[in-house]
């Protein structure tokens, strides 16, 4: 025999109307006004005559006496209001936590029998509860929708419908609708006879508190309607909650992790949602296991055309989320896909004092979770330095209409509050030597948050522990005179001793740049000559010998200039060349014949096009990892199925006969390839036999280092994919022109969601872009020695050609080692 709980613990919450204290003040009450006073007790009565009196001292103890004549007038009314025919539905939502009982996975799934039996069990508790209440002759059900981990034990749940004449429901509501109210009631727990699965409740009493919500019958209709999926996610987990052109019209996702976790909700893809219909399609997401309309972090309607790649990442404030999906079966087709993982709970605030430093909203740039208070205190390391903030980001749910300041979320910096976007020219401002920063966030609807990077400074020592750069700018004091520009400027890099022919040795001795790292004497022992020559303290970026050293000059690889030892900087130099003297992607045109000689076509037996590829060897195709992901019905993974068609420029099913086809032997995707964000998409497919390179058919060369291409480097993009969204593949090959965009821009464009892997080329005014089809082919750009370099592979983007959804491609110095691994 299992012990019952000794007390059950739940809320009521719901959205505060204003006819809570207009209601009240008619009856002679008032409502106290700020947030935290409004909670009132009520006393539900589970036998009104006979305990009137135990219930009576209880509410003198919590000093709340108005509430009895609420509840007469509320007993009252229902006498009279009983007489009325004009009846309807209520539906209160919320949940109840059950301590001593704990929470296992049987519990997920609606049809386990110990959910059922333990369902029932709470049930016949809420029978009893309303049933001796005011509200005994309106309560019909209860029905329990989902049981959760609880902070102390089980949380279940529940929906409970009442029948009242219009009148009383009104009132029912308006009483409920005090924000957060507690329900006490007086009653012994449920206990569990015999075996685990039968329970039943005692007679007696004990103390209940109640989560409840008033709700709208759709909410209601929603979850008895939808198809619905019971998910737990254990730390260290993905779970993936995917949906192709679904058959119903309302599904939704019960998200669980364990009680000290949050849920993080990741949506990837989005897709059939159309603009201006927001009551048949949209998502919600929601921080309770019951779609109440005040428990909305946020919503999504009104989307057009597909959503790639992730473009959302929401956070829980408890364990729980619920994902609600809508939508309207006569449109075209609609795909979600999403996972979840569990985050561990923080603690967010702190105190710090620190030369610089960054403080950003919990879980940014996660959205931030609903109902957060955080505060910070943050102070310069010695007296008499200062603190400059710069507010780089900030999305916050802002103020009401016609409120005048920030009333639901916001940032607070030394007193003032933050809910709307700051203007760029106000974001640096300059603080004491101490500041104090808040962040609140209501209950409902969340955002980004905020990011802040903060340093100390003072007037007499801009750039304290730092290099000054001329620009006013500082840059970590290692920067200075390492033979890199660090600052912008390049004043880092001035008065080192050296003229610019020249290498600083690090000694205070210079050293002219093709000296560098020769193994001769021209640096002194002492110097740092060696280190700066070995693999390991090759300053970032630099080029590589194969023998792990690193030549100081620039670009070494392919002038016909010997750098390395080892000769390695000249060799693998036959690429990058288009035979053409002289000569779809969205915005793009014909390319001429043997301009891109590396472009290959990847066909899937009778599928056709698929992706495309670039030749960098003879046996060797690299292309996207996200090409060679299964689906429910075709199998991209096996190699077999692939075919690779190189040296063509018009994709033509009779007409094969002069072009160099090779099937694939074996496709490798890179170990850290990350479907969900899509970081390292990459793959290296190696062909079944050797291909012969000639005019049309020839190798791109791989770029080490960035450092290969000036500033305004020109670039292409070419391949068969869609000339725009939602359309048909090209026939003929594509070429689009498009710009490297700033990292740090096209972070901004798209959520931070940009990784060091990936790198984003196109137009920001929209119209020139890759797009579906053209995944896996190469970002080609001139660089060194007039040839063409693989700089990227077309991976992602958030539509195609949209204006500020730049293309996101895998930036191929960034995968560069491991490319070689298996090709050299
Ligand atoms: N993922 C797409 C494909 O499979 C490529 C998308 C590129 N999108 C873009 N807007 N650049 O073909």
């Amino acid at each position: 025999m299992r012990p019952f709980p000794s007390r059950r613990v739940s809320t009521i919450f719901s959205i505060p109307t204003p006819n809570d204290s207009e209601y009240l003040s008619g009856l002679g009450l008032s409502l106290p006004h700020s947030q935290s006073s409004r909670k009132e007790i009520i006393c539900l009565k589970h036998s009104f005559a006979k305990k009137i009196n135990e219930c009576l001292w209880k509410r003198w103890l919590f000093g709340i006496l108005p509430v009895i004549s609420l509840t007469l007038t509320v007993v009252l009314l229902v006498t009279y209001y009983t007489l009325s025919p004009a009846f309807s539905f209520i539906y209160i939502g919320g949940s109840v936590e059950i301590p001593n009982l704990s929470y296992t996975s049987d519990l997920t799934h609606p049809k386990s029998h110990r959910f059922i039996a333990q369902a029932e069990a709470v049930q016949n508790y809420f029978a009893e509860l309303y049933g001796s209440s005011a509200l005994g002759t309106y309560y019909l059900k209860s029905v329990i929708a989902a049981f959760s981990e609880g902070k102390t034990g089980l949380r279940a749940y529940y929906w409970s419908t009442f029948w009242a004449p219009q009148d009383i429901v009104l009132t029912i509501k308006n009483v409920i609708s005090v924000k957060q109210k507690q329900i006490i009631s007086k009653r012994r727990p449920p206990k569990i006879n015999g075996s685990a699965e039968t329970f039943s409740f005692e007679e007696d009493f004990d103390i209940v508190t109640m989560e409840l919500f008033v709700s709208d019958s759709m909410d209601y209709d929603v979850t008895l309607k939808s198809v619905a999926f019971d998910l737990y996610a254990k730390p260290g987990n993905n779970r993936t909650l995917t949906l192709m052109n679904p058959k119903k019209s309302f599904y939704q996702w019960r998200l669980r992790v364990p009680s000290d976790y949050v849920v993080r909700l990741v949506v990837v893809t989005a897709h059939g949602v159309s603009p201006g219909s927001c009551t048949s399609h949209r998502l919600s997401a929601y921080d309770f296991l019951l779609p109440l309309q005040n428990k909305i972090i946020t919503r999504w309607c009104g989307m057009s055309g597909a959503w790639t790649s992730p473009f959302i990442r929401l956070t829980s404030s408890s364990n729980v989320m619920l994902v609600t999906f809508s939508l309207d079966r006569r449109k075209e087709s609609h795909v979600l896909k999403a996972y979840f993982q569990a985050v561990p709970k923080i603690v967010c605030g702190g105190h710090y004092i620190s030369w610089n430093g960054t403080v950003t909203s919990p879980y940014y740039p996660s959205y931030y979770p609903p109902s957060i208070d955080c505060h910070w205190i943050i102070r310069a390391p010695i007296p008499g330095y200062r603190l400059l903030f710069k507010l780089l980001v900030i999305q916050v749910q802002e103020q009401s209409l016609g409120s005048n300041k920030c009333d639901k979320d916001w940032l607070e910096i030394d007193g003032v509050r933050y809910c709307k976007p700051v203007s760029e020219g106000n974001r640096i401002k300059e603080y004491g030597y101490s500041v104090a920063i808040s962040f609140h966030s209501d209950e409902l609807v969340t955002h980004r948050g905020f990011y802040i990077e903060f340093r100390a400074f003072s007037h007499t020592d801009p750039c304290p522990r730092q290099f000054k750069c001329s620009d006013r700018t500082c840059v970590p004091l290692n920067s200075k005179c390492d033979g890199w520009k660090d600052c912008t400027d390049g004043s880092d890099e001035v008065d080192c001793g050296c003229n610019p022919v020249e290498s600083n040795c690090g000694n205070g001795k210079c050293r002219h740049h093709s000296k560098m790292c020769r193994g001769d004497d021209s640096c002194d022992n002492d110097s740092q000559e060696a280190d700066s020559c070995s693999y390991k303290s090759c300053p970032q970026r630099a080029y590589k010998c194969l023998n792990g050293k690193c030549p100081i000059k620039l670009n070494p690889e392919c002038d016909g200039i010997r750098d390395c030892a080892d000769g390695s900087d000249e060799m693998n130099c036959a690429c990058g060349r288009s035979q053409v003297k002289k000569t779809r992607i969205v915005g793009g045109e014909d390319a001429r014949s043997g301009k891109w000689p590396w472009q290959a076509s990847l066909q899937l037996g009778t599928y056709g096009h698929i992706c495309g590829a670039s030749i960098i060897s003879n046996r060797w195709l690299v292309s996207a990892a996200h090409c060679f992901l299964d689906s429910d019905s075709v199998r991209y993974s096996i190699a077999s199925g692939w075919t690779a068609y190189m040296g063509i420029r018009i994709i033509n099913k009779n007409n094969n006969n002069h072009i160099a086809m090779r099937s694939i032997k074996r496709i490798i995707v890179h170990p850290y390839y990350d479907q969900y964000i899509s970081d390292y998409d990459i793959a290296l497919l190696e062909m079944e036999a050797p291909v012969f390179f000639n005019e049309l058919v020839q190798p791109i060369c791989l770029p080490s280092s960035p450092r290969l291409f000036v500033y305004g480097t020109v670039c292409y993009v070419t391949g068969w994919g869609a000339v725009k969204e939602n359309s048909q593949l090209a026939k003929t090959l594509q070429e689009a022109k498009v710009k490297i965009i700033n990292q740090s821009t096209c972070n901004k464009l798209y959520d931070d969601l940009i990784t060091s892997r990936m790198l984003c080329a196109g137009n920001l005014n929209g119209g020139i872009d890759a797009c579906q089809g053209d995944s896996g082919g190469p970002l080609a750009c001139l660089g060194k020695g007039n040839r063409w370099y693989l700089t990227g592979i077309v991976s992602w983007g958030e539509g195609c050609a949209r204006r500020n959804r730049p293309g996101v491609y895998t930036k191929i110095t960034a995968v560069y080692d491991w490319i070689h691994q298996y090709t050299n």
